[in-house]
């Protein structure tokens, strides 16, 4: 009975008393050990593991700061508030460019402006504005006084300056209207077809714009005769183009013409008229959008030709002839002769002269007789300035 009460226990007693079973629980003992071990460095793996996985959710989910886990595994979580909802894009940076200085080239330039909506109406409320586009060699000299013909206008219209010379840039103040303006521009050389390039590298900076409705090219030599809201009316109400075109014989007309040009352009089409020129935003999109005329003047009216005063006057009577006034709304005095326009300098301005120039006969506009021809004039030097700035404002009724 002693014996069978605990067999367990005996056999136990038994295996550890029989020295022939010493090895056996030497294998235990190291088994037992192993063991532990193995647990040891298991549990400190895993949660290795999981902090290792917690911290990498953290880091992709909330974007958080990796210092923010200490070697406890203590992470904290920074309190935030639920971010804003995103400020509405829509059609923002489609529809105005939010820099003048890119870096398309003229071809990628001229292919993007070229688009136009096939859908005609605008899905937002859109104010139509003027593209001013002064076509300079150095900076816009008269400046002052086209900032206050603007002053208050703000959202009518938009400014685009091209000039060869990089360094007239620096000279423009901040609070300009003429500030960051300046697209990107290359060599002009007068009378040359490069200045046809220009005009169009113009056009095509200001089709970018999707409010730009009518397109005016000016000169550094150039003033308003009349307050912007004159201006603005006048040229948003009216039905045609102003593109200056008129058939001239003699050797500054007809004379200019190669007969290399025909078929594409005939002598009795070639046409003649100033450069400075406005238009609407349809005729902006056919002229950058020509390859036609404009590579048989390239190669067919350079130097002595004088490209600028044939090219636009030939394309657009050809082509558009029907929505051309042909006549400029930039006034210019030839009457001396010579291949240069009269200049205007300080003596000349006087309120009788400028008040000439604002109402000197009447045109048609509409189809209708008006009292105004003209909205602009050339040329002013910049000795002029002084002057205009005394004169003018009252004169022309500025905004100020
Ligand atoms: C973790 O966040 C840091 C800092 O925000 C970041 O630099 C790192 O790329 C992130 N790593 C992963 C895997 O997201
Ligand atoms: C965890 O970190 C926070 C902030 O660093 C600290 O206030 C807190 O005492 C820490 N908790 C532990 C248990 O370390
Ligand atoms: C002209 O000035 C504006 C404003 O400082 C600047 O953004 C632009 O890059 C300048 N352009 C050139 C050609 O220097
Ligand atoms: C602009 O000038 C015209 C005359 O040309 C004048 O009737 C009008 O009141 C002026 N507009 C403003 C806003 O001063
Ligand atoms: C301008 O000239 C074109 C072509 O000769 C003609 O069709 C058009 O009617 C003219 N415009 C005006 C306003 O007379």
């Amino acid at each position: 009975m002693k014996n069978n009460q605990n067999p367990s226990i005996t056999s136990l007693f038994k295996l550890f008393n029989a020295p022939l079973h010493l090895s056996n629980l030497l294998s235990l003992t190291l088994f037992f050990l192993f063991g532990l071990c193995f647990g040891i460095i298991l549990t400190f793996h895993l949660k290795n593991v999981q902090f290792n996985l917690q911290f990498t959710q953290f880091n992709s989910t909330a974007g958080a700061d990796a210092g923010s886990g200490n070697g406890n595994g203590n992470i904290s979580v920074p309190v935030t508030s639920p971010p804003p909802a995103p400020e509405r894009v829509g059609l923002k940076t489609y529809l105005t460019p939010e820099k003048m200085m890119h870096d398309m080239t003229d071809e990628e330039l001229i292919w993007r402006a070229s688009v136009v909506p096939k859908v005609r109406e605008y899905p937002y409320p859109r104010t139509p504005k003027v593209a001013f586009m002064f076509l300079t060699r150095g900076p816009v000299v008269l400046s002052e006084m086209w900032e206050m013909f603007f002053k208050g206008y703000d959202g009518l219209f938009t400014i685009y300056v091209h000039s060869s010379d990089s360094s007239a840039n620096v000279t423009v103040p901040e609070d300009s209207v003429f500030y960051g303006r300046r697209i990107p521009s290359k060599e002009v050389e007068w009378g040359k077809v490069n200045m046809i390039e220009a005009e169009r590298r113009l056009l095509a900076n200001a089709l970018l714009d999707f409010s730009n409705q009518r397109f005016v090219l000016l000169s550094e030599a150039c003033i308003p005769l009349f307050n912007f809201s004159t201006v603005y009316t006048y040229l948003m109400n009216s039905k045609h183009n102003f593109v200056e075109s008129y058939d001239l014989e003699g050797p500054v007309g007809r004379g200019r013409y190669s007969p290399k040009m025909a078929p594409i352009v005939d002598i009795e089409e070639w046409r003649k008229g100033s450069q400075w020129f406005e238009m609407d935003r349809d005729l902006a999109v056919e002229v950058i959008s020509d390859k036609k005329y404009f590579s048989v003047f390239h190669d067919f009216c350079d130097g002595q030709c004088y490209a600028d005063e044939h090219y636009l006057p030939t394309f657009v009577t050809k082509l558009f002839g029907e929505t051309n006034s042909n006549r400029t709304l930039t006034f210019v005095d030839w009457a001396k002769g010579g291949p240069h326009p009269t200049k205007y300098n300080r003596n000349d301005v006087t309120e009788e002269f400028l008040q000439k120039l604002r109402n000197d006969r009447s045109c048609e506009y509409n189809g209708k007789k008006n009292q105004i021809c003209h909205l602009f004039a050339r040329k002013f030097t910049s000795h002029a300035l002084d002057r205009l700035l005394r004169i003018a404002p009252k004169l022309m009724q500025f905004n100020l």
